[in-house]
């Protein structure tokens, strides 16, 4: 089997990336781990840029993104049992963030996929890369008991952080910059209606906690917890008491409690390896970088990677040239790390660090402080919030 670019994973990465090389006449085939039902199921983050709202709404995706995501124009944090609100709006000339889960833009990404009549393999297993120095590399994989080649020009690898692509590439050709983090977090999604209309990130001695939301109906919440922490240990009831202890405002606010659809654990790192390319192999997502979830970055980073690399896939079957997939990591990289930098900075601001003393905590403090009453400085975090321009990432 041949097709033009084998793209390893499903996730928003490798869907998007599909979905704009088809529109521009370049076959794909998609190969996904896991089942339909399953990439359509996860929860994952919720915050799409502006940015990636253009390019959603721009390559013919939008349609129920404009009718169900939620349009937020600030954010609240939260300390001393007070709020402060960070007005987007104001601060960034009328820039905002859309809240939409992730597993709803998989959702209208497979539906487009699979309605232009492109290829995704489900449920693939074993897959392996070869050849990757050459001009015709190969992905081989398992399906349904059966091994498969498929040769290709270019490979994406879109497989998230514990996928086979990065891996694939030689040790020495990579170098990896990592920071983990002493804490994860818990997530739970409640039938509930949001209590606030924006999201509120929490600072204080029990440690973040920090509410979001999905729907008119459904509410989004997470709680710092320690790493090695066990979902056994947290019952519905322990997480409420524990969410209302860490949101409560002096005026008496509270979350609204709901049946708890779905609980789960999520480690805390940054991760970033250079180059994001390794002869026809191009690395985009999380299987290139990983940010705290602090920052809502991460799906973010994934789209501005695919439309780097389809312009540049676009130019290399268009004119011959490999001008722009040349820059491709370069050019990516300047958007990753000014995300990395965000999101490392959101983390290490809201969060108990248990080794911290009493010095530290006084300049975290003071550091909240500062961002709310300054304009200078919740002008920053609003500026990285909703997104630096489309220009900042995608151009030399
Ligand atoms: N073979 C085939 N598919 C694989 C393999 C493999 N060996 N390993 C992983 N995959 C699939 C996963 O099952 C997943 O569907 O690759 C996909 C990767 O998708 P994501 O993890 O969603 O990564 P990405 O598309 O880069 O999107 C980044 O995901 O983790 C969040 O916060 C992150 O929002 C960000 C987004
Ligand atoms: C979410 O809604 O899942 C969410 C929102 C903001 C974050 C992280 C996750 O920073």
């Amino acid at each position: 089997m041949r097709t033009q670019v084998g793209i390893i994973g499903a996730g928003p990465a490798g869907l998007m990336l599909a979905h704009l090389l088809q529109r521009a006449g370049i076959e794909s085939v998609v190969l996904e781990k896991h089942t339909r039902d399953y990439i359509e199921r996860r929860v994952r983050a919720g915050v799409l840029e502006q940015s990636t709202v253009d390019l959603l709404n721009d390559a013919g995706l939008g349609e129920r993104m404009r009718r169900e995501g939620m349009v937020h124009h600030g954010i609240q944090l939260r300390f001393d049992g007070a709020g402060h609100r960070i007005d987007f709006s104001e601060l960034t000339g009328g820039r905002g963030i859309t809240v939409y889960g992730q597993q709803e833009v998989v959702k209208d990404l497979v539906r487009a996929r699979l309605d232009a009549g492109g290829a995704i393999h489900f449920s693939v297993d074993e897959v392996g890369l070869q050849g990757l120095d050459t001009q015709r590399p190969r992905i081989s994989y398992m399906l349904h008991g059966e091994a498969h080649e498929l040769e290709c020009d270019f490979v994406a690898g879109c497989d998230g952080f514990h996928g086979v692509s990065r891996q694939a590439i030689p040790a020495d050709k990579l170098t990896t910059f990592e920071r983990t983090y002493p804490f994860a977090w818990l997530g739970i999604l409640a039938q509930a209606a949001p209590a606030h209309d924006e999201l509120i990130y929490a600072y204080g001695d029990r440690g973040f906690a920090l509410f979001s939301m999905r729907s008119p109906q459904v509410t989004r919440l997470y709680l710092q917890v320690a790493p090695e922490e066990r979902l056994d240990d947290w019952s519905d009831d322990r997480v409420w008491q524990e969410l209302h202890a860490r949101l409560e405002t002096h005026d008496g606010w509270r979350v609204n409690e709901g049946s708890v659809l779905e609980k789960s654990v999520t480690g805390m790192r940054s991760s970033v390896v250079e180059p994001m390319q390794h002869g026809r192999l191009f690395l985009a997502g999380d299987a290139a970088h990983i940010v705290p979830p602090t920052g809502a970055k991460g799906m973010n980073l994934a789209m501005n990677d695919v439309l780097v690399l389809a312009r540049g896939l676009i130019e290399h079957f268009e004119s011959g040239s490999d001008a722009a997939l040349q820059r491709y990591s370069q050019t990516c990289l300047r958007r990753v790390w000014r995300a990395e930098h965000f999101s490392w900075w959101m983390t290490s601001m809201l969060h108990r660090f248990p080794a911290d003393d009493s010095f530290q905590q006084r300049l975290q403090r003071s550091q909240l402080e500062y961002v709310v009453r300054s304009r200078a400085a919740s002008a920053s975090l609003a500026e990285n919030y909703v997104g630096l321009p489309a220009s900042w990432g995608t151009e030399p």
